[in-house]
């Protein structure tokens, strides 16, 4: 995203486990890049981000972050799966609803499909159903059920819900029974739950927040907008690509945003990678470069590295560039945006995975069978920390020679420039090469 191309779309992506801080890296692009769409293409209010902004802390989770922006309009795809529920929620406490006009910025895909609780309660009974070393971690909130009912064909979409509310309510009772029949113990009050949509469905009519958002996005796109599409998870959460079955239910590679929103692969210019500078992870699943030590533990506090939807702790590790390889492989990065560099900056050393080993032979590729993750040798460089403050810096020539050469190993082993780096938690603490 060097200029601003007449209708160009920029995907940016979450490159390894999610939480790399796309959040912040998104609020910057908003505002540089005069950016007039932003677009969820994939997941639910399964993801989050923290965006500090305008004096106001805001955190969201299904709604995309262009909210913040007064001019800039914001569409839910239909490759997201949406709970109404929290939709309106999110919109409320972060004060969205007091900003006059705000629902002419707000759209969602007629064909995106909708999260019920009944969802929710199969992705608990799921888990229940795992021994405690296979548990997937979901976040609970239904998503992986919701894109389940969607490949199985009975979901329902928003567009069933605007249409005759009678349909509607049989489709529901019918996937209700239908998960009643596998999870007996399943409670949910029939008639509560259909009053509840309908008052949705009232209010989405009356608010006009419904419609085709291709068209809308193609309107855009035609008018030279610049759209930025922001992915939610990262791509080690990939249902196709990721540690399966430790994954997401949906595409949060690049494929996602063309699919989840209707965008033609030749409409995208730029795709960024977001990458954090160590490793983290939320939930089980596999993480060869976990650090189950003192320096895990020092990485988890400093980094503050705790999950905004579900309040756990993350795991922590070295960065894993063997795993960050293969997701520029599948992604085409043409930037990276590297984050929280500064939260290694008291590490005496620092390593880098480079390699893996299964059984004693080198891998060219991650395993794609799940049982072989614990028989990984990972192969690590080592660096001697900077031992330096880098909160401050503004210029990379000013950053700490050992600093550069840790960020040069990760550009050249990856081969794709870092063109951000942050450095701090709030917006100006961001480092731009040029
Ligand atoms: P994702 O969208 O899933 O990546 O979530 P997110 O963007 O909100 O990331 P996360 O939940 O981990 O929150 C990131 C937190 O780290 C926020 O409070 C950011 O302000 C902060 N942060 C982002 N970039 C940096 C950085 O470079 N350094 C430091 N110290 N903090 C950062």
């Amino acid at each position: 995203m060097s200029e601003t191309k007449n209708g160009a779309v920029t995907v940016l992506l979450g490159a390894q486990w999610g939480d790399e801080g796309k959040g912040k890296i998104i609020d910057y692009l908003i505002e540089k890049y005069n950016v007039a769409v932003t677009a969820r293409c994939q997941g639910g209010n399964n993801a989050g981000h923290t965006v500090v902004a305008n004096g106001r802390k805001y955190d969201f989770h299904i709604l995309p972050s262009g909210i913040i922006s007064p001019t800039c309009y914001n569409v839910i795809g239909n490759g997201v799966v949406v709970n109404l529920d929290a939709f309106f929620s999110e919109l409320d406490h972060n004060g969205v609803t007091n900003d006059p006009g705000w629902e002419k910025r707000i759209k969602i895909s007629s064909e995106a499909h909708l999260v019920f609780s009944v969802h929710a309660q199969v992705d608990g009974r799921q888990e229940d159903t795992l021994a405690a070393k296979n548990k997937i971690g979901t976040t609970n909130r239904g998503i992986g059920p919701t894109y389940s009912s969607k490949c199985f064909r009975n979901g329902i979409r928003v567009a069933d819900l605007m249409g005759c509310f009678e349909e509607f309510s049989e489709r529901y009772r019918r996937l209700v029974e239908h998960y009643k029949k596998q999870f007996p113990s399943i409670d949910v009050d029939l008639e509560a739950e259909l009053a509840k949509f309908k008052a949705h469905r009232e209010k989405l009519k009356e608010l006009d927040l419904v419609g085709d958002t291709v068209g809308f996005i193609h309107k855009m796109r035609k008018e030279g907008k610049a759209i930025l599409v922001e992915g939610a998870n990262g791509a080690l959460l990939d249902i196709d690509f990721g540690t399966y079955p430790y994954v997401t239910s949906s595409n949060a590679t690049v494929g996602g945003a063309c699919t989840g929103l209707g965008i033609p692969p030749t409409a995208i210019h730029y795709i960024i990678g977001v990458v954090k500078a160590y490793q983290t992870r939320v939930g089980t699943g596999p993480f060869p470069t976990e650090l189950l030590n003192e320096e895990g533990e020092r990485l988890q506090q400093i980094g503050q590295e705790v999950g905004v939807t579900t309040g756990r702790k993350r795991r922590c590790g070295w960065l894993d560039l063997f795993l960050l390889k293969r997701s520029a492989q599948i992604n085409g990065y043409t930037a990276i945006a590297l984050t929280k560099l500064d939260i290694l900056d008291s590490f005496e050393r620092i390593n880098i995975a480079v390699g893996y080993k299964l059984d004693g032979e080198e891998l060219s590729a991650p395993p794609a069978q799940a049982a072989a993750w614990e028989r990984i040798e990972v192969e690590y460089k080592e660096f001697p920390g900077w031992m330096s403050e880098t909160s401050g810096i503004r210029e990379y020539d000013k950053l700490p020679e050992k600093c550069r050469k840790y960020v040069q190993f990760i550009q050249d082993f990856i081969e794709v420039p870092i063109k951000w780096i942050g450095v701090g938690a709030d917006r100006e603490s961001l480092i731009v090469r040029h």
